[in-house]
């Protein structure tokens, strides 16, 4: 229940009883949750937990076997990912969607490919608010960043059709624990700070807990836990949740779960 967070505010994204797999088969089950507006909602778990098959459910990527989803109150649980993507829900995948061949800017660009040629300049400068950053790198090949300064371009063209959720899968995925800090510690809490609500799914369970307002725990396909992060870290069966049967939490394999 995350009702006592709400404070009379609409969910930005409320997951009820969802169910999602592949073809007949369930992976997720009854998942629920809400992200509010600014809110970052963690969900974490060991590999193979169904973590993107839940998020791919959510934006639309495959179908929703039962359950809902709504978005800022409305129903959008068969609305189609362009669909989302238009209602202002992002989604920034696993694996880089950056085109190396192609500038920062040139990138931003076509993350505003719904935009008419005014708005795309105001969706450019409200990116640069948030990431002064790529402002600096506009000019750079996309091929010549960090791993981390690629990630901050992908966020910046999600967030160039300003939306108000943001879904990110494993955004620290194949990063060095210094970038990966870097993404989960300053540019995620930039995008909340702008008000977006941020859904992300993480493997490095710890790094993600240290900035989510509410955190999930999913564990073969089922919310374990669902609470606010503080309140997790403080349960006595923490280490035993988090590990899973696999250490999910990164740095901790020595942790024993007796
Ligand atoms: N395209 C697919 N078709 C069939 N099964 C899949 C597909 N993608 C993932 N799975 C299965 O769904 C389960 C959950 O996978 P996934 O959602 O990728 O987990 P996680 O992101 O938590 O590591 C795994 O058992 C995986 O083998
Ligand atoms: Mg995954």
């Amino acid at each position: 229940m995350q009702d006592e967070a709400d404070l009379g505010k609409t969910a930005a994204l409320n997951v009820v009883s969802m169910v999602a797999g592949y073809g007949e088969v369930p992976i997720v089950q009854d998942v629920s949750f809400k992200v509010l507006p600014g809110q970052i909602v963690g969900v974490v778990g060991p590999n193979g937990a169904g973590k993107s098959t839940c998020l791919k459910a959510i934006v639309g990527i495959i179908p929703k076997m039962s359950g809902s989803v709504l978005f800022e109150g409305e129903d959008v649980t068969r609305v189609s990912t362009e669909g989302l993507v238009r209602k202002g829900m992002g989604y920034v995948p696993q694996l880089n969607d950056v085109f190396g061949p192609l500038s920062v800017l040139e990138n931003l660009l076509m993350g505003g490919y719904l935009l008419g040629r005014k708005e795309v300049k105001l969706a450019l400068n409200s990116v640069f608010e948030i990431f002064p950053r790529l402002e600096e790198m506009s000019d750079r090949s996309a091929n010549k960043l960090s791993g981390g300064q690629r990630k901050m371009v992908a966020l910046g063209r999600a967030l160039m059709l300003r939306p108000r959720v943001l879904v990110l899968d494993e955004p620290t995925a194949n990063l060095s624990p210094e970038m990966s800090e870097v993404v989960l510690h300053e540019q995620v809490p930039r995008l909340s700070a702008a008000g977006v609500g941020v859904l992300v799914v993480e493997q490095k369970a710890d790094l993600l807990l240290s900035v989510a307002n509410w955190s999930c725990v999913l564990v073969a396909g089922r919310i374990a836990v669902s609470a606010p992060t503080a309140e997790l870290r403080q349960r006595s069966d923490f280490t035993d949740l988090m590990l899973g049967g696999s250490g999910v939490v990164s740095g901790n394999s020595s942790v024993s779960s007796s």
